[in-house]
């Protein structure tokens, strides 16, 4: 291997520049080459790419979004798609590609490989942290830091008012963000797909007292397409126990972005510096993670497997707490 082609693709995470910062020094610490490509898979077949230098990852360590910017390609998923992307990376003389990206572009990153044979590495970049074998997913510390950072002020609104917030965090299929996030702000309850009994969640917090022993509560639910999400909660509380003042907030895109957390910048450092190693030691098709603070290489099938454990204490933690 003598040039290595680095892409970010899906959602945007704090901290997908510091990889790209640590990838490419790394890289060339190593005496490869590196070429950035744009946009994705989406730059692949569109033929977007540049040479990197030391130079082109300058300053960029601490800003949110990528540089390489990103994409969610349809015509990747496509077999004509890839073989575009193939031949263009064969043309720009390309031999191994490092993915940043979550639980779709590894994906993409899998099948891609065992297409052409192509020696791919994957760095786990998402704020929804659902991706198995790694603890902790670059972007995820902060957006959890933002979501916090945001109910303490919609805690001022809550408590002045007597108010029962719904706050929607993002997090895709993951109660990650949402579970940490209530424990990290003081909520009264965190509402998460890991946690769907038979007895409804909004039924549970309802029964253990409303309020609990206070005269506001925030109630942090992770978005889902399948029951509405936060206004679908508040709808219901509304109509049911009309008593009550209860409003929404849904947090958004604004999760996604900002400065990265020092966190963020350090687990992206290593995992990038982990990728080049992974490629040294003839590595293929793995995700760099971190786990016990030790760097590990997950097979791109397990990492993708969309059934990393949400630690069911952290739900006890949250019940025990907010009395
Ligand atoms: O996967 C990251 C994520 O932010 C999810 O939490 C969310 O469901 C999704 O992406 C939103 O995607 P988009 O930016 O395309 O609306």
């Amino acid at each position: 291997i003598k040039c290595i082609g680095i892409l970010t693709s899906g959602g945007d995470a704090s901290g997908m520049n510091a990889a790209i910062r640590a990838v490419t020094r790394s890289a060339i610490f190593n005496g490869y080459t590196v070429k950035g490509i744009y946009r994705g898979y989406e730059g692949l077949i569109r033929n977007e790419i540049k040479e990197f230098t030391t130079q082109d990852v300058s300053s960029i360590i601490q800003r949110g979004g990528t540089i390489l910017k990103t994409a969610r390609s349809k015509d990747f998923m496509t077999p004509e798609g890839r073989k575009v992307a193939y031949d263009n990376m064969v043309a720009a003389g390309i031999d191994a590609l490092i993915v940043i990206g979550g639980n779709g572009s590894l994906t993409g990153a899998l099948t891609f490989a065992q297409e052409f044979n192509v020696p791919c590495i994957g760095l786990p970049g998402t704020i929804d942290n659902d991706l198995y074998g790694t603890d902790s997913t670059i972007g995820y510390d902060t957006a959890l830091n933002t979501i916090v950072e945001c109910v303490d002020k919609i805690r001022d609104t809550a408590t002045s008012h007597d108010r029962i917030f719904f706050v929607e965090v993002m997090g895709r299929d993951a109660g990650f963000l949402a579970q940490n996030s209530a424990i990290a702000s003081g909520a009264e309850a965190a509402i998460i797909p890991e946690d769907q009994t038979d007895v409804d969640q909004l039924e549970q917090f309802i029964g253990r007292g409303f309020r609990k022993s206070k005269n506001s509560s925030i109630v942090i639910v992770s978005e889902s397409p399948k029951d509405g999400g936060a206004m679908h909660y508040a709808e219901r509380v509304k109509k049911e126990y009309p008593q009550y003042d209860v409003r929404v907030t849904i947090l958004g895109h604004l999760q996604r972005g900002g400065s990265p957390s020092a966190y963020d910048r350090i687990l992206a450092s290593r995992l990038g510096v982990g990728a080049i190693e992974a490629l040294k030691e003839d590595q293929r098709n793995v995700m760099i993670g971190i786990r016990n603070d030790k760097v590990v290489y997950v097979p791109f099938s397990e990492a993708i497997k969309k059934d990393k454990p949400l630690d069911k204490s952290l739900i006890q933690v949250l019940d025990e707490l907010s009395i």
